[in-house]
């Protein structure tokens, strides 16, 4: 048993490790990288769900905690709408990209933190009027204790906003999983000619622990429902659509194949 533990203890030190690591390298051009998260279809999903979380929020200058705010994707909207954040991050290299794209008058209303959100939220003592995070949870050795903990730091009210990760399912029509994946292989192939030419290097010999929940397909968001209803939390909505490197293949596999592969959840405590 004791070495089990210190094989977790392991495990979830190299998932540290080289998500430190990866996220260096990604840092410079982390969005111009990952053009499934900048596309119109994306955009828009990005938009109506800010408004969403906004309107839940209810007043104009919350607090928010944001975990594993990388370069800004969400960081940046939300400081546009008015709202002060606590943006904590892992890498000390995606910090400082954020950094420099962080407005002057909206300096005042942001703090920046390097630090695991294991360890964060082991040792922050205050509670939030809401948590937004964006493609982490696939990263963490751990999401149920996390999720858990991060139920813990939201005040009666307060909203979580869970976006952009990666969709666990089971494949409801092999036809329209075969034409997706069609779709896909196009998307992919135009993707990966458009960083050879603009010169940006995909680091993909790098990723083997770091997006360690796609190991086990994706993240559940029945098994989150459980875990938020647990911790006495309200679940408001969960999208399910397909992300794609570019807009309209997105469009066409969400309003068309119908198929799934990312979900949003917006959930509040009560
Ligand atoms: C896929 S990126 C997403 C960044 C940003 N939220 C976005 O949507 O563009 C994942 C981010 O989570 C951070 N990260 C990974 N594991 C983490 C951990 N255990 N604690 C805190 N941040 C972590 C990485 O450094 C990276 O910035």
């Amino acid at each position: 048993m004791a070495l089990d533990v210190a094989n977790d203890n392991d495990l979830q030190e190299k998932i540290l490790a080289e998500n430190r690591r990866v996220h260096a390298l990604e840092s410079s051009l982390y969005l111009e990288r990952h053009p499934e998260q900048t596309n119109f279809f994306q955009t828009g999903i990005l938009n109506k769900s800010l408004d969403r979380f906004c309107a839940e929020l209810g007043h104009q200058e919350s607090h928010i905690l944001e975990l594993g705010c990388g370069t800004g994707f969400l960081t940046l909207p939300l400081l546009k709408r008015g709202h002060r954040l606590t943006g904590v991050d892992l890498s000390h290299d995606m910090l400082r990209v954020l950094r420099k794209k962080i407005s002057e008058p909206a300096k005042s209303r942001v703090t920046l933190k390097a630090s695991g959100v294991e360890d964060f939220l082991e040792t922050d003592s205050g509670t939030h009027d809401a948590v937004v995070l964006s493609a982490l949870l696939h990263h963490l050795y751990d999401v149920e204790s996390t999720v858990q903990r991060i139920c813990a730091k939201l005040s009666a009210g307060g909203c979580l906003l869970i976006f952009f990760e990666p969709l666990k399912q089971e494949i409801a029509s092999s036809l329209r999983f075969t034409l997706h994946k069609g779709i896909a292989r196009i998307d992919e192939s135009v993707y990966r000619l458009e960083m050879r030419l603009r010169r940006i290097p995909l680091f993909e010999e790098d990723y083997e622990l770091s997006d360690y929940q796609r190991r086990f397909g994706g993240i559940d968001p029945n098994h989150l429902h459980e875990i938020l209803r647990s911790q006495d939390m309200e679940i408001i909505d969960t999208e399910k659509y397909c992300s794609r490197r570019y807009g309209l293949p997105a469009f066409f596999a969400t309003h068309l194949l119908g198929t799934e592969n990312t979900f949003n959840l917006l959930a509040k405590k009560r």
